[in-house]
């Protein structure tokens, strides 16, 4: 069975080709960054736009990677949301046109399950069960994976996501956006003693986080001393400051909830995965604590088609009633 996947939730383009039996055809992607980054962040409208004038030759370009012909496809999957209104209707539209045109089903697909779904897209993909570690632009939660559709949300952020956090502290510091890489590279030269931030729920005894006052502690810290006065040093000083307490707390989080669960394979999904600071951490505490740990292909760890049509062959997979053939917008 041959599924196309369509992402358009937020800022990237995503369309790929995925075959249960042969794996991943083809994928292609347009990222939207620079179009966004003069305004500090991404504008719905711009990216609406965008979405429409990208996903037609993006799907041209999967095909002909591929070299499958529309008439191969078997169904039509799609991110249905959470995301951009405007943007998850241009995929939507697009799969529910295709699919009529070609007499195909279509699926919509919830977006986070694109991404917990993502690091079996690897060549040594976790087996079920696992603890997922979803940590994006816009969730950060800690889910228990038992299979395909089968999952139990064991914590979550109460305000702020991690990439959020990324995001509005990078800006603070007067980083491009996204922020998240940014602030990720500037920490390297920044030493660790310099500015102790507070570690968020870090002793709370569930598996919740809370990033808002983390983002706030940053801009106290660049108040305090003026902006105009924070230099290059000290701004990575604080960007390292910052980035050791997020990934205290997403690695303490995780820790527990394997010990909550029993379970030994930790699985990280989402944008903040492919965080180099949290990656080490999360290995240097799976050698210690003897679990395994497990990530998307980088190129799959931010938003993507590849994650969408995976997740929607594996829905059909199991449940080949799961697509319709109304193809009413759907998002
Ligand atoms: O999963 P994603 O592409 O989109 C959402 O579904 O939100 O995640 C985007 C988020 C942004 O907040 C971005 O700053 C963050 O992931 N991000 C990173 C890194 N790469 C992307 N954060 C920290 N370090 C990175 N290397
Ligand atoms: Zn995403």
């Amino acid at each position: 069975m041959i599924v196309l996947g369509v992402e358009s939730s937020c800022d990237e383009t995503g369309l790929a080709l995925y075959d249960t039996g042969r794996g991943l055809l083809a994928h292609a992607l347009h990222s939207q960054v620079a179009m966004h980054e003069e305004y500090g962040g991404v504008v719905p409208e711009l990216a609406s736009r965008d979405h429409i004038r990208r996903a037609i030759p993006l799907l041209q370009e999967t095909l002909k990677r591929a070299d499958v012909a529309p008439a191969d496809i078997d169904a039509i999957a799609y991110t249905q949301g959470p995301g951009l209104a405007g943007a998850l209707l241009v995929g939507s539209s697009i799969a529910c046109s295709l699919g009529l045109a070609l007499d195909k089903p279509v699926l919509g697909v919830h977006h986070l399950e694109g991404h917990l779904l993502s690091p079996l897209l690897a060549s040594d993909p976790p087996e079920f069960p696992f603890v997922a570690l979803l940590v994006s632009g816009g969730h950060t939660q800690l889910m228990r994976v038992d299979g395909v559709g089968q999952y139990e949300l064991l914590g979550e952020t109460l305000d702020d996501a991690a990439g959020e956090a990324f995001d509005k502290s990078a800006k603070l510091l007067g980083l491009g956006y996204p922020g998240g890489p940014a602030i990720s590279r500037l920490a390297e030269f920044g030493d660790p003693a310099a500015y102790k931030l507070p570690r968020p729920m870090l002793h709370s005894k569930d598996l919740n986080f809370s990033f808002s006052g983390l983002k706030t502690a940053v801009l106290t810290v660049v108040k305090n001393q003026g902006a105009a006065n924070v230099c290059e040093q000290d701004k990575a000083n604080i960007a390292r400051g910052f980035v050791d307490a997020i990934v205290d707390v997403l690695v303490a989080k995780c820790v527990a909830a394997l010990k909550q669960t029993g379970l030994k394979r930790l699985v990280i999904a989402g944008g903040v995965g492919a965080n180099s600071q949290l990656r080490a951490a999360l290995n240097a505490a799976a050698e210690k604590k003897r679990f395994r740990v497990y990530y998307p292909e980088l190129e799959f760890c931010t938003d993507n088609g590849a994650m969408i049509a995976f997740a929607g062959a594996m829905r059909l997979s199991i449940n080949p009633q799961a697509a319709r053939r109304d193809y009413a917008f759907n998002v």
